[in-house]
């Protein structure tokens, strides 16, 4: 479905519009991607003594044993070489009420970090956002390259729970922002599930 809510059937040579080099345009890409609903975080990192953060939707779990996380970073990214050289890093899952510093984190202008309440991470040195659901510390397990982002693997360190059943996390679908009701929970997966998916 394109932004317009027209059905788009995009294979190689088949849209319409401005296409790209794999037929589908920009513009439908970003659409269908952003049918995939996510939670927003932010990832934090201290570079040689500098503060360094931004929102990030593409965090996402990977593996169990070890624990590993990854997110992608833009290589257009002001802070573009710092996040490729980080050593360790943190990630804050938002709640919905940090809605406009997801806004501030996630453009480059202006300092993302005047007036920001923080904490320090102990395994991470990377700063805590009080008021997210969950906070991880990471080291780089590896960086991979992903096109026009590169692909940053972390391995958890350490994990801060702060959300539980009634978390309201901050969502991002169709390119802005919903909230989730903790009511809308419509039932939990079987536990067999759980154990297929080794979650
Ligand atoms: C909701 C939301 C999600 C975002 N997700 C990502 C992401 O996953 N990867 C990314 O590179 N940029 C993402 N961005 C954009 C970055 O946050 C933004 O480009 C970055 O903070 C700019 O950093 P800079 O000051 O180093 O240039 C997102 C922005 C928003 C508002």
């Amino acid at each position: 479905m394109a932004a317009s809510g027209v059905p788009v059937t995009a294979t190689p040579g088949a849209a319409a519009g401005q296409a790209c080099a794999t037929g589908f345009t920009a513009l439908d890409f970003r659409a269908a991607l952003g049918m995939f609903a996510t939670g927003v975080t932010i990832v934090t990192a201290d570079s040689g003594g500098e503060r360094i953060g931004a929102t990030v939707s593409s965090f996402n779990s990977v593996s169990l044993d070890p624990p590993l996380v990854l997110f992608s970073v833009g290589r257009n990214s002001k802070s573009f070489s710092a996040w490729n050289s980080v050593e360790h890093f943190a990630v804050n899952v938002l709640d919905q009420s940090q809605r406009d510093l997801s806004s501030r984190f996630g453009r480059s202008q202006g300092d993302k970090w005047e007036g920001v309440e923080t904490l320090r991470g102990e395994a991470s040195g990377a700063a805590l956002l009080p008021g997210a659901l969950a906070w991880f510390e990471c080291d780089t397990h590896s960086i991979l390259d992903g096109g026009d982002h590169i692909i940053i693997l972390g391995r958890v360190l350490t994990l801060t729970l702060h959300g539980g059943e009634a978390a309201q996390p901050l969502v991002f679908f169709g390119g802005g922002y919903r909230n989730l009701d903790a009511r809308s929970r419509v039932e939990p997966l079987p536990s067999e599930h759980w154990w297929v998916y080794a979650w």
